[in-house]
């Protein structure tokens, strides 16, 4: 099938570059030049395992191409999915702008198209946008009748930053709101050679799954967090301990053939300082501001936003429990996206976390092994932060130690060279990456862990 997707980020490119690897036919379009030299070079402008190799096969099977024309796009192919970015307004809402532009421009290339065409919404959208907004914008500018004239669906985007690849390849899942059958079945054309289960469903349901699913994993970090601060007043409490505890009941983790099967859900039944990235704490709010444009307050869901928004600052509260004021002290925060193997640090517990640092007058040291501080759209490049370059570096002679991200290479920090070359040993772990392997001599204090034995105040 010939296929063009508008929109090359996270979702775009991996969708574009997965699809062609399943011998589909792939034009992705964006308004950023200089990210299409890049692609059409073979260059992922993503820091995703795989994508570039995959890229690069594509490429040169001539099964994929990235555009900054769209009306070219959309004349190339025969469905043309949307997946551009919806991110946090000031009151929580999604901005709809770019999904209200790609969708008058896709009318407009509509209207010099002879053959029926599906358009395919795979940006995250609050129920009824497809239906109306987009659908509408579509009429108007194409001059042409939904179901009759072209056809409209909506894909939710499942994969995870950092297995996207892998995600997109083998989904749990594809979910198919369409507006009509003849819509709904052009994607299950698309998607046949993908073995996995199909729902089929209404625009309207297509759009909710993805919103309950984000706010389910959401609601269980947020409810492992609550345990976590409920344990940390207990002497000695140790909330992995006690979320493990929960992780048994054979509910959440059932026994077959003698054997747990360790569902990859536990992963998010953990304490931690917040979660953060592209999709959890937006969709998040824009369900909760959904909501309550239809008069429904959803008080759990401002629960689990005010948990995490509190929860990256709690790494502050226990460094300040053990060195006091935090003024001129030398502080490293350790990674900067908001979770291993991805460059992405959008809403990452590191910008508040520095943020708040800055504030009371650290002096910052930070490092992460991928994240690019100095790049066009960096949460970071206006902070006044030191970048020493190493992972080594940054931790030598510093007053503290604040790992945000869990990277596998923080692990070559040795509790020789931390007792050695840290000035109090000090290590605030915001995601137990270090727990259980701590050594006696290093002042170790993590989310979830009572107060440990020796409390001593540290100067
Ligand atoms: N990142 C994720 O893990 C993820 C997962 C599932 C769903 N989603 C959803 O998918 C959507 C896209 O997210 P993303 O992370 O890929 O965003 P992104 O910011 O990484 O990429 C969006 C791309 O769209 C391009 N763009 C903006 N306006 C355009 C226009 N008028 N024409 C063509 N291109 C345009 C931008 O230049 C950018 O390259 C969002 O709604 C997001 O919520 C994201």
């Amino acid at each position: 099938m010939k296929i063009s997707i508008i929109g090359t980020g996270y979702v775009g490119l991996v969708t574009g570059v997965g699809l062609a690897s399943k011998g589909h036919q792939v034009v992705c379009v964006d308004v950023d030049s200089e990210k299409i030299k890049k692609i059409n070079a073979g260059q992922s402008p993503i820091h995703e395992k795989g994508l570039e190799a995959l890229l690069k096969k594509a490429l040169a099977k001539k099964l994929f191409s990235a555009t900054a024309d769209l009306a070219f796009g959309v004349q190339q192919s025969a469905v043309t999915f949307i997946a551009v970015p919806t991110p946090s307004k000031k009151n929580n809402d999604i901005d709809l702008s770019y999904v209200k532009k790609v969708s008058q421009d896709i009318g407009l290339a509509l209207a010099n198209k002879k053959e029926y065409h599906v358009v395919a919404v795979k940006s995250t959208v609050t129920p009824e946008t497809t239906l109306k907004i987009v659908l509408p914008l579509l009429e108007q500018y194409s001059k042409k009748r939904a179901g009759t004239e072209f056809g409209l669906c909506m894909n939710p985007e499942f994969l995870r930053e950092g297995s996207a690849v892998d995600d997109f390849t083998n989904p749990d899942r594809i979910v198919i709101g369409q507006l009509d059958a003849k819509s709904g079945d052009a994607l299950v054309d698309i998607y046949k050679k993908f073995k996995t289960d199909l729902v089929r469903t209404s625009l309207n349901n297509a759009e909710m799954i993805k919103y309950a699913n984000n706010a389910l994993l959401s609601t269980l970090i947020s409810f492992s967090n609550e345990i976590a601060n409920i344990a940390e007043k207990i002497p000695g409490a140790n909330a992995f301990e006690i979320l493990e505890g929960v992780h048994l009941d054979k509910r959440l983790n059932p026994i077959h053939s003698g054997a747990r099967i360790n569902p990859e859900v536990l992963s998010y039944i953990y304490p931690g300082c917040g979660f953060g990235g592209s999709c959890f704490p937006k969709d998040v709010k824009a369900l909760a501001a959904f909501a309550k444009k239809k008069k429904y307050q959803a008080p759990l869901l401002a629960a689990v936003l005010d948990i995490n928004k509190r929860q990256p600052l709690r790494m502050l509260d226990l460094a300040e429990q053990k060195i006091g004021s935090l003024k001129n002290k030398h502080i490293a925060v350790l990674g900067l996206a908001f979770k291993p193997e991805t460059d992405d640090t959008r809403e990452s517990a590191a910008i508040p976390i520095i943020k708040e640092l800055i504030a009371r007058k650290a002096k910052v040291f930070a490092y992460d092994p991928v994240v690019n501080v100095n790049s066009k759209n960096s949460h970071f490049k206006s902070l006044a932060i030191e970048l020493p370059g190493s992972l080594h570096e940054t931790v030598k002679n510093k007053h503290a130690c604040l790992i945000v991200t869990n990277w596998k290479e923080f692990e070559k920090l040795t509790p020789e060279f931390i007792q050695k070359e840290m000035a109090n040993h000090l290590f605030i772990d915001g995601r137990g990456f270090f727990r259980g392997k701590q050594n006696e001599e290093i002042n170790y204090l993590g989310i979830g862990l009572g107060k440990d034995k020796k409390s001593t105040h540290l100067s």
